[in-house]
C-alpha cells in the first residue's frame, strides 16, 4: 500500500523515540531522544509507516491518492497527551477568584462549602446534554492545543447517578469528536454532604454500588488522599479494593501536604501519582527504585493557588522518577487547558530542560495513561497523531510565554481543521 499521509520538509522532527524500551523515560534519557532535521513523516490510514531524512524518502510510496503536507521547515513532533484533566463539570469559580486574591486557601474555601463542593452542586443540577456541551467545547479548546488524546475524570457528582453520568459523558464526547478520551473515576474526590464525617461508609457505596456499573466503561480509579479530602489508609484500602475489581489506579496524593499517599500509590503499582509538589526525596527514590509508577507534575496549580511550593522536578530527574506533565484542568484549582503554558513553568519553576518537558508532555504522559504502546512518540506503527508548529526551533516551544504554537493538527492519520 502507498501512502495516505505524507509530511514534508520536517525542520526538525521530534521523534520522541530512542530511548531504552519497555518503560518510561528517566534521568539523561528523558533528554536524550532522538531528533531528525531535514526529514519525513509517512502514513498509511491511520498508522504511521516509515520516517527519516528527506534524501531517504521512497518516492515510489507517494501516489496521485497521497495527501502530501509541505511542514516548510518547522517543528513537527507527536500530538500532545494530556494525562489528567477533570474535563466534565458545570458551571466555573470565578466567584471564589477574589477569595482566593484575599489570601483565602483552597482548603478553607473547600471547607467553607465551596470549592469541589461548589462544583459538585452546579453539576448534579445540570443536564446530560448541557455537561457534554460543555466537555465538547473544551475538547475542541484542547484540539486546537494539539492535544490529540486526554484522560478526563468524573469526580463532581460525588452520587451514582451523577457519577455514572459524568463517565458516560467523558465516553459520549470521546465518540463524538476525534480527541481520544480515556475516562477516569473520580467519585472518591471528597465527601458529599450526604456523607460528612462517614468517610468509610462513603467509599464503600462507591465500592458497592458505583464501581461494579463502571467495568469497561472507566480505565482508571483515582481518589484525592488529602487533609480534608481522604486519609493513605483510607485512599490504599480504597485503591487496592477498586485494583482487585480490575481497575487500573491513579491518585492526587502530596498535593498540600506530605502525607504518604504517593509512595503507598507506587506500592500498588499505580499507573500514576499526580500532583507531588510536597513528595520528599526519600519517597521519590522509592518510586525510582519501583520504576513504572508516573509522577505527573501539574505546574500550573501552585501557579493558580498562589502556592510558593512546587514539585522538585529538577531533583526528580536526577534521582531517576519517570515524570510526565499536564494541566489538571478543572474549575478550581487550574482554569485553564493550555499545556504549553504548563510546559514553560515546567521549566521556569520546576527546573526542567525544554528537551524533558517535551518528553513529559508526549511519551511519558503515554506511560502515565498505560497507552505508549500506541501513542507519544513518532515511530512506525504507531498511531499517527501529529502536530506540525509554527516554529524551526523545538527550544522557541517553551520560550514563547503562553502561546499556541500549532499549525496543523493530524489525528489517525487525517489532518483536522476548525
Ligand atoms: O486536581 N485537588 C483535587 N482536585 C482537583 C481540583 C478540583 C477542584 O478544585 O475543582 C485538582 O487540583
Ligand atoms: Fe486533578
Amino acid at each position: 500500500m502507498a501512502y495516505t499521509l505524507l509530511i514534508r520538509n520536517c525542520g526538525q522532527l521530534l521523534t520522541l523515540a530512542g530511548g531504552p524500551a519497555g518503560r518510561p523515560l528517566t534521568g539523561p534519557a528523558l533528554a536524550d531522544w532522538q531528533i531528525l532535521i531535514d526529514a519525513y513523516l509517512a502514513c498509511e490510514d491511520d498508522k504511521i509507516v516509515a520516517l527519516g531524512a528527506m534524501a531517504d524518502l521512497d518516492e515510489t510510496q507517494i501516489t496521485t491518492a497521497t495527501q502530501v503536507l509541505d511542514a516548510g521547515g518547522r517543528v513537527v513532533m507527536p500530538g500532545l497527551v494530556e494525562c489528567h484533566t477533570h474535563l466534565v463539570f458545570a458551571g466555573n469559580r470565578a466567584h471564589e477568584f477574589q477569595r482566593k486574591l484575599q489570601g483565602e486557601s483552597y482548603l478553607d474555601i473547600l471547607a467553607s462549602g465551596g470549592g469541589i463542593l461548589s462544583t459538585v452542586r452546579a453539576t448534579r443540577a445540570a443536564t446530560e446534554a448541557e455537561l457534554l456541551d460543555n466537555a465538547l467545547r473544551h475538547l475542541r479548546d484542547f484540539r486546537r492545543y494539539g492535544v490529540t488524546t486526554l484522560e478526563a475524570k468524573s469526580g463532581y457528582g460525588l452520587n451514582r447517578e451523577t457519577e455514572l453520568r459524568l463517565v458516560r459523558v467523558a465516553r459520549q464526547a470521546g465518540r463524538e469528536q476525534p480527541v481520544r478520551v480515556v475516562p477516569t473515576f473520580l467519585g472518591a474526590h471528597v465527601v458529599p454532604p450526604e456523607y460528612k464525617g462517614r468517610n468509610a461508609e462513603y467509599l464503600a457505596y462507591l465500592l458497592t454500588d458505583v464501581l461494579p456499573e463502571l467495568r469497561g466503561e472507566a480505565e482508571f480509579v483515582d481518589i484525592f488522599c488529602e487533609e480534608g479530602a481522604f486519609s493513605v489508609a483510607e485512599s490504599r484500602n480504597f485503591l487496592a479494593q477498586a485494583q482487585t475489581m480490575g481497575f487500573k489506579l491513579k491518585i492526587h496524593s502530596e498535593q498540600l501536604h506530605d502525607l504518604g499517599g504517593s509512595r503507598m500509590a507506587a506500592e500498588l503499582g499505580a499507573a500514576s501519582v499526580d500532583h507531588c509538589d510536597y513528595l520528599n526525596a526519600e519517597d521519590a527514590a522509592f518510586i525510582a527504585r519501583q520504576g513504572r509508577t508516573v509522577v505527573v507534575l501539574l505546574p500550573l496549580v501552585p501557579l493558580f493557588l498562589r502556592q510558593k511550593q512546587y514539585a522538585p522536578g529538577r531533583q526528580l530527574i536526577e534521582q531517576g522518577v519517570p515524570v510526565a506533565l499536564s494541566t489538571d484542568f478543572n474549575p478550581g484549582s487550574c482554569p485553564s487547558k493550555n499545556l504549553w503554558l504548563a510546559l514553560s513553568v515546567a521549566c521556569l519553576n520546576m527546573g526542567l530542560t525544554p528537551r524533558e518537558a517535551l518528553a513529559a508532555v508526549t511519551i511519558n504522559a503515554a506511560w502515565a495513561l498505560e497507552l505508549a504502546s500506541e501513542i507519544g512518540s513518532l515511530e512506525p506503527g504507531k498511531q499517527a497523531d501529529a502536530l506540525v508548529l509554527d516554529v524551526r526551533d523545538y527550544q522557541e516551544i517553551p520560550y514563547w510565554l503562553g502561546e499556541n504554537p500549532v499549525r496543523e493538527v493530524i489525528m489517525g492519520g487525517q489532518i483536522i481543521r476548525g
